[in-house]
């Protein structure tokens, strides 16, 4: 089929080489020079773990092109994906759907009228309704509009698209849901399920999803702020819960809190969204969720002042500043966050991270970057563990310990083996947990 994606961040870029790689003919749609340039090189604008090799393989099929604008060729396809991005609007809870408006007004100058136009972008209930409104307007016809949530991960964002949990589509007439079930017909064979119901639900699943992900990491977090009063292991606790197969183990680490560019943003998004239907009280709850999550990164400062007398003027090492570990991606980034406070209160701050390591931006441009792991740890008072790379679990506490000024580790993770760093005579200090030595 003829597709054409708008909108190539993580999720419409990720989309785009998805729908290529089933064997559609691709057009991508982005305004942004820097973002078009790279992908029309076959480089990826940021770093995902094999999307690279696919950007290469469908370009050199022929599979995929990627343009500024519409033209009369991505006119004629057949199903168009809205990926643009939702920010928090500055100032304010709520998301700004501005962006989503804007190209789907362009989109529609173009459409033809049996094109179906798939909404994949995340948006407050109530949004798919209006735009179905203003594309029709645009379009002199009422536009085939769907919403299609998506809800793939950084790090692991091919891998979700092409073997998802589920496929949802929300539609106002069969034939959006058809011309959709065409398209993810070789993953709905392997066993996917298709799931079809009302564009409003639709909407909602994405950010009930993501609310339900955050409170559960925010659950756990909560009983840590219990446990390091009470004298309980958080990581045992989340074991001992999670053989239960309601609670389930996954998404119940504790650590300094979720980040990126989708759960903070989501659950202030659903709050403000909530608050204008006037069932604010509904969703309460996620203001403590957002709360709790915020306080975990106190706590880590709080325990760097505590063990460090005082920050000012000590070399801090903070190992991982991408919000997740397998991403490059700094956005609302716990890690870097703690970095950044830390430096304001007058530590000397030394970060390392294995991806994420293009420019800081102003905002971060005096954080000292470590591009040599073991060299980051030289002289260091104190190392910060944010992010849990692969790489920093193997790392050898013996050989380290002899680079720093004082063998002293905040796991902000609990990625490390404590009994192994506490031998190599290291003070381990792990959230949630009275591991201490
Ligand atoms: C999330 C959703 O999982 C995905 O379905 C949606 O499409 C986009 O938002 P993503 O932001 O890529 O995906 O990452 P995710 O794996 O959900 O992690 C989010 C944050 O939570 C990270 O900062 C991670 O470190 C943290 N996290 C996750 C925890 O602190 N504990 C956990 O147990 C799991």
């Amino acid at each position: 089929m003829k597709i054409s994606v708008i909108g190539l961040g993580y999720l419409g870029a990720t989309h785009a080489l998805a729908m290529a790689k089933l064997g559609h003919e691709v057009i991508g749609i982005e305004p942004d020079t820097s973002r078009l340039s790279a992908l029309q090189a076959g480089k990826l604008p940021f770093y995902e773990p094999g999307l690279d090799e696919a950007l290469v393989q469908v370009l050199e099929g022929g599979k995929v092109s990627f343009q500024a604008a519409h033209d009369a060729k991505s006119a004629t396809c057949e199903v168009h994906f809205l990926c643009v991005g939702t920010p928090q609007l500055a100032g304010s809870n709520a998301a700004d759907t501005s962006f989503v408006f804007a190209a789907a007004r362009e989109l529609a100058a173009v459409i033809s009228k049996d094109a179906v136009v798939a909404g994949k972008s995340t948006v407050p209930v109530g949004t798919a309704s209006r735009l179905k409104q203003e594309m029709s307007e645009v379009a002199g016809f009422e536009v085939n509009l769907a919403w299609n949530p998506e809800f793939l991960r950084e790090g692991s964002a091919l891998e979700d698209s092409l073997k998802p949990d589920r496929i949802v589509v929300g539609s106002w007439n069969a034939h959006s849901v058809d011309m959709l079930r065409d398209v993810y017909k070789p993953i709905i064979i392997s066993g996917t399920p298709f799931i079809t119901l009302d564009v409003t639900t639709s909407e909602l699943v994405k950010v009930a999803a993501n609310s339900f992900l955050a409170t559960k990491i925010s659950f756990i977090n909560a009983m840590a702020e219990v446990a390091e009063v009470s004298g309980a292991d958080t990581v045992a606790l989340a074991e001992a819960i999670g053989y239960d197969e309601r609670i389930g183990k996954k998404f119940l680490r504790n650590g300094v809190g979720f980040g990126g560019g989708c759960l903070p943003k989501d659950i202030r998004g659903f709050i403000a969204r909530a608050e204008e239907l006037g069932v604010g009280s509904a969703v309460d709850f996620l203001r403590d969720v957002d709360q709790v999550n915020l306080r975990r990164r106190d706590r880590v400062v709080e325990l760097a002042t505590q063990e460090l007398g005082d920050v000012k003027g000590k070399q801090v090492l903070v190992l991982g500043i991408s919000f997740k570990p397998d991403s490059d991606d700094l956005r609302d980034s716990p890690s870097l966050d703690v970095a950044l406070r830390l430096e304001t209160l007058g530590a000397k701050v030394r970060v390392h991270d294995p991806m994420a390591l293009g420019p800081l931006g102003d905002r971060h441009s005096q954080l000292e970057r470590a591009d040599d792991l073991e060299a980051g740890f030289v002289n260091a008072d104190l190392v910060i563990l944010g992010t849990e790379w692969a790489e920093y679990r193997a790392l050898d506490p013996a050989a380290i310990g002899d680079l720093v000024a004082n063998k002293l580790i905040i796991d902000g993770r609990n990625l490390l083996d404590v009994a192994s760093w506490q031998a190599a005579g290291w003070r381990l200090i792990a959230l949630g947990r009275n591991v201490h030595n």
